[in-house]
């Protein structure tokens, strides 16, 4: 795993985001796995920015969520499909055909772990998958349990989750116990994956994740399996654990 140290937010979004233009840039038909939440946004505004100044297109790119909570609405604000819109799908020139993001109004989780997992593999491959990881170590939203889940899940979600996500709501009963995700063993089969993580409230999980057992109570260290293909991009603070006990691991320190 090449493990890069980012001063800041900023310098991680910019360092991130430069990758994954030179994939869309390179292989314009790229398949992108997308992810949600705080750490990708600063990552989505320089996407638009570059697509701004006329330097990539997004016209052939599809891409795929890796999760959606469920019983939410495309239009409710705190729905994964609003956030992908708002802060990235409605200012580029993506063809709203390839956009795929789990339907959290599907009542039957059997069949829309069903369709999830053909999509992916009709797609057959993530070229590029963008990661983020929660404080309790999942990856999109594998939960801690006793086992690598494979294939599109529906899952209940942790309290930390719960309590952590509970800052884009009104108030954490608004939060959505359930969602839908694509599974760990997908995620790590794409052919990169590109880690950010921002934040000292991620420090010591990471360090869990990349230099403790591969366990699945914390999914994130599936990733040192596969450590060959994961750009990890993170910023001081949440590299200061890391950086205390392995800085020899971190690169640009
Ligand atoms: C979101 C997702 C989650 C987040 C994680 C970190 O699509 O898959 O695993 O990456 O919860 O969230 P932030 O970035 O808000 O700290």
């Amino acid at each position: 795993m090449k493990l890069f140290y980012c001063s800041d937010f900023d310098q991680m979004s910019k360092k991130a985001a430069s990758v994954v233009a030179s994939q869309v840039i390179t292989k314009p038909d790229s398949i992108l796995g997308l992810a949600t939440g705080s750490s990708p946004l600063g990552i989505y505004r320089e996407l638009i920015e570059r697509y701004n100044r006329g330097e990539m297109s997004f016209k052939n790119v599809t891409t795929v969520n890796l999760d959606e909570y469920c019983g939410l609405s495309p239009d409710t604000p705190q729905s994964y499909h609003y956030f992908m819109h708002r802060n990235f799908f409605d200012y580029v020139d993506i063809c709203h055909d390839n956009i795929h993001i789990p339907n959290g109004l599907n009542e039957d989780a059997r069949a829309e772990t069903a369709r999830y997992d053909a999509l992916l593999n009709k797609l057959g491959g993530i070229d590029l998958q963008l990661l983020g990881i929660g404080i309790d170590g999942h990856i999109g939203f594998n939960e801690p349990s006793d086992y690598f889940p494979k294939g599109t899940i529906h899952i209940e979600l942790d309290e930390s989750t719960i309590e952590m996500n509970s800052r884009f709501f009104q108030s954490i009963d608004e939060v959505p116990r359930y969602a839908y995700s694509m599974g760990c063993r997908e995620i790590i089969d794409a052919k990169q994956i590109i880690f950010i993580a921002s934040g000292k409230s991620k420090a010591e999980i990471i360090e869990k994740a990349f230099f403790g057992d591969i366990t699945p109570k914390v999914p994130a260290s599936l990733l040192q399996i596969v450590s060959d293909k994961v750009l990890a991009f993170c910023d001081r603070d949440a590299l200061s654990v890391v950086i205390e006990n392995h800085p020899e691991a971190v690169i640009g320190l």
